[in-house]
């Protein structure tokens, strides 16, 4: 009898306690969609990332991390983006292939896809003082038998005969004003009015058309985002692992 008298506080503890932990987990579910922590599985050994800690205890924003500043992340409860999405393993014709439908909407893609060019800026009148002839720009009758708009011949991809239309445009340009190429990426205004990419609905043109830079040299692949973001913080607040000696403290060996 006694034992008995003993046992039933303690199921029905149990069971309080239970059902205390089911509210729990459904509450935390429904305000708390960012994750607690975070198992990482990589060839470097897994690696546990105490996710909530960081936000509430070390006290860093969302958005230091979440970055994409055209869809902030500022409370507990706004949903974020995998880093994965946009910092793949490699941007190689898989990604380019799936990677437009692993975002929730169209005002992502300007992310990456961040500009594309209107009208050149080119006074053809004024350019005709300029000149010396028509044949500064235009080819001699052999070629176009009358001055026309380049693009009759020249179009967007070119081949191993004809230049593309970009390639064509730069070239001749480039007679005179080498000086707007020197200064790189920062030059190409003084010709190319930018588009309003904001609801921009169109053709996205290829990161080379622009960049001499390879698109990893641009937008991070996956460890390396993960890498850099993780230890670049770390060892500038002095805390956290980081530095070629420290891979353990991340990476749990098997
Ligand atoms: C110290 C950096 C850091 C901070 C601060 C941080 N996060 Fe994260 N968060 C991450 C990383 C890293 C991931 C893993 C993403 C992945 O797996 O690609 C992640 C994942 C997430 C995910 C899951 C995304 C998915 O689908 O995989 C959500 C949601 C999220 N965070 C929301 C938040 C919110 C909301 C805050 C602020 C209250 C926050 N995070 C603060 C780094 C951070
Ligand atoms: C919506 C796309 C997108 C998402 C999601 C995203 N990034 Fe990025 N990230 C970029 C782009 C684009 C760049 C190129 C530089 C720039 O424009 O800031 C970049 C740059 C970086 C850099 C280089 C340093 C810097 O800040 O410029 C690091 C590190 C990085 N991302 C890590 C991460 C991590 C970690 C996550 C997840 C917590 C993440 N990124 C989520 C698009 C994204
Ligand atoms: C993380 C950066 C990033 C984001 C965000 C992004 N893209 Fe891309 N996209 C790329 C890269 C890199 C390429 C390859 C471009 C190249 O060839 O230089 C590409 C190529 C493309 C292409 C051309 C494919 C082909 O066959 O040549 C289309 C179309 C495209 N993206 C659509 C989208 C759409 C739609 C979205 C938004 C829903 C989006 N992208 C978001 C990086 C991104
Ligand atoms: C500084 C370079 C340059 C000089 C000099 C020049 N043109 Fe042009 N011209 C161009 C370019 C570039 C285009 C293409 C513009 C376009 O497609 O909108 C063009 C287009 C044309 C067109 C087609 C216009 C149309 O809208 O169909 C004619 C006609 C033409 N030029 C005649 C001439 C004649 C005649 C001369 C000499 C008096 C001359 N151009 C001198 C660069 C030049
Ligand atoms: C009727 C067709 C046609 C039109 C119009 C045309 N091109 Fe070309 N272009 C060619 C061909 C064909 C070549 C290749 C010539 C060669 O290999 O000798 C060429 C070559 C070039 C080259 C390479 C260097 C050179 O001069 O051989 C440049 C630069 C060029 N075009 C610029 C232009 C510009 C700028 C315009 C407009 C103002 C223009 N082209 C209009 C057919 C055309
Ligand atoms: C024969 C030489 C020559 C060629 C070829 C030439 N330009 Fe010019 N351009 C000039 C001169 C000279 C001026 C006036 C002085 C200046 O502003 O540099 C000028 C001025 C300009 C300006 C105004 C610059 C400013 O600072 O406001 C633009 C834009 C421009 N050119 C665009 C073009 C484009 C686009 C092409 C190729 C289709 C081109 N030019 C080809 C000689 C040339
Ligand atoms: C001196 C004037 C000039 C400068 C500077 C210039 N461009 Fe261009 N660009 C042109 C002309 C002319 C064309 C061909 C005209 C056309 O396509 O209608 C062209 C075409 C292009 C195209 C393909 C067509 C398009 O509209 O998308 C791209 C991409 C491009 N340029 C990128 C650049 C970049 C990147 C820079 C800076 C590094 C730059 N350009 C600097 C004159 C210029
Ligand atoms: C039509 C031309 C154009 C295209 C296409 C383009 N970019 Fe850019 N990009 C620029 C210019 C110009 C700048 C520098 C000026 C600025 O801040 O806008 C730049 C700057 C950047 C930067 C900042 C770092 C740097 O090198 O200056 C990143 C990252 C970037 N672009 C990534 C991309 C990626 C990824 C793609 C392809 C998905 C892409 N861009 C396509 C023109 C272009
Ligand atoms: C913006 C700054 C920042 C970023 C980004 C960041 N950390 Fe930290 N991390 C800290 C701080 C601050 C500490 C606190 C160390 C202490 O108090 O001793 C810490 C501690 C840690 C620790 C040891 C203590 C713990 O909480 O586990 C690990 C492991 C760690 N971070 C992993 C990561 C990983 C993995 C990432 C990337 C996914 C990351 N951190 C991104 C700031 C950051
Ligand atoms: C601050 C924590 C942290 C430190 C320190 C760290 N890493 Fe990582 N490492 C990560 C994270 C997070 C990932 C990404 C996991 C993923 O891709 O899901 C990763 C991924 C990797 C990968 C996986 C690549 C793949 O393709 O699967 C290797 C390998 C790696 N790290 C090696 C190292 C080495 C070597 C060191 C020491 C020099 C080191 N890491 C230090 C957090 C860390």
């Amino acid at each position: 009898m006694r034992a008995k008298s003993k046992t039933i506080p303690v199921v029905l503890a149990a069971i309080l306690l239970l059902a205390v932990a089911v509210v729990g987990y459904v509450r935390s579910g429904q305000t708390q969609p960012m994750p607690v922590r975070i198992l990482f599985e990589n060839n470097g050994g897994k690696v546990i990332f105490s996710h909530l800690v960081h936000h509430r205890d070390y006290q860093i924003e969302c958005a230091s991390c979440h970055h994409d500043k055209t869809h902030p992340i500022e409370a507990p409860e706004d949903r974020a983006l995998a880093c994965g999405s946009c910092h793949p393993n490699s941007f190689d014709e898989k990604f380019i292939e799936d990677h437009a439908d692993s975002f929730p909407n169209e005002a992502y893609c300007v992310r990456c896809h961040h500009v594309e060019y209107d009208t050149v800026l080119f006074d053809h009148e004024a350019h005709e003082d300029y000149a010396s002839d028509c044949s500064d720009c235009h080819h001699g009758q052999d070629i176009e038998p009358e001055p026309q708009k380049c693009s009759n011949c020249h179009d967007e991809r070119g081949s191993d005969e004809l230049l593309s239309m970009r390639l064509a445009g730069h070239q001749s340009c480039g007679q005179c004003h080498e000086d707007m190429f020197d200064k790189g990426l920062s030059s190409c205004k003084s010709c190319h009015v930018p588009k309003d990419m904001t609801d921009y609905k169109g053709d996205y043109s290829s990161c080379g058309q622009c960049h001499e830079a390879e698109t990893r040299e641009l937008v991070l692949p996956r460890m390396n985002a993960f890498h850099d973001q993780c230890m670049s913080c770390h060892e500038e607040m002095g805390a956290g692992p980081y530095g070629p000696d420290n891979c353990k403290q991340c990476h749990i060996s098997r």
